[in-house]
């Protein structure tokens, strides 16, 4: 059935560096944050998309999303990525919510699709990929290896029945969670899984940039 998707763009981008917030910079040809809101306004099944981002962006973001076809809302976000989840969530309304990163401009069609089919057997649903990398922790003693069974990486968007999430949150009261798989978790709301993508990986640090924009616009050979 139909989705709001709610974008959390209220960050800071501090690793990312720069003179302003990553999911503003141009990538591939328009600001970060225009890939992923496009990508959703094209879904047949989006509703509507709400946006959290920093209070005094609220205008520029406004102008940042015109010309789309599906209603899009700018709510202020706040301190923790919870809160600017709970700020977006607040005035979402159609029966799906899609909670999305805007660092994550790479996010595609057919993820949104395996993510809302997931839906029909789970009130929530996350992308995950593998560990490929072996994994280490260092302490006094040395380097104390880290077993890769069973562990993967989350992704979002990550998609739940809004009913459901809003009471989630409803309960989790004021407590930070890195992401809804997390807080689905302590609130005792069972979540599913399904492939995520490399291309949507989390634009996080300066090189990062360069290898998304060649996955946005590949080029020709
Ligand atoms: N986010 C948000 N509100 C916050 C913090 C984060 O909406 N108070 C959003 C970011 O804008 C981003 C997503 O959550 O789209 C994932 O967070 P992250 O990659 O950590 O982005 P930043 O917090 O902006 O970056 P950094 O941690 O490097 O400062
Ligand atoms: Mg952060």
């Amino acid at each position: 059935s139909r989705f709001t998707a709610c974008i959390v763009a209220a960050g800071r981008g501090e690793r990312a560096g720069g003179s302003e917030p990553k999911q503003f910079r141009p990538l591939a040809g328009k600001p970060m944050l225009r890939w992923s809101v496009e990508t959703f306004s094209q879904h047949r099944d989006c509703a509507e998309i709400v946006i959290a981002c920093a209070p005094d962006q609220v205008a520029r973001v406004e102008d940042m999303t015109q010309g789309l076809v599906c209603p899009v809302s700018v709510v202020p976000g706040g301190t923790s990525r919870t809160a600017s989840v709970r700020a977006a969530l607040e005035v979402a309304d159609a029966p799906h919510v899609l909670i999305h990163d805007a660092a994550r401009p790479g996010v595609t069609p057919a993820l949104i699709d395996r993510l809302l089919a997931a839906l029909d057997d789970a009130p929530g649903a996350v992308p995950v990929l593998p560990v490929a990398d072996a994994l280490t922790r260092e302490d006094e003693s040395g380097l104390v290896p880290v077993s890769r069974d069973g562990l993967m990486r989350l992704q979002t968007p990550q998609a739940f029945e809004r009913a459901r999430l809003t009471e989630a949150f409803t309960r989790a009261g004021e407590v930070s969670y890195p992401d809804e798989s997390a807080l689905a978790r302590a609130t005792g709301l069972p979540v599913a899984t399904v492939p995520g993508e490399e291309r949507n990986f989390k634009v996080t640090w300066p090189e990062d940039f360069e290898r998304m924009a060649s996955l946005l616009q590949p080029n020709p050979a």
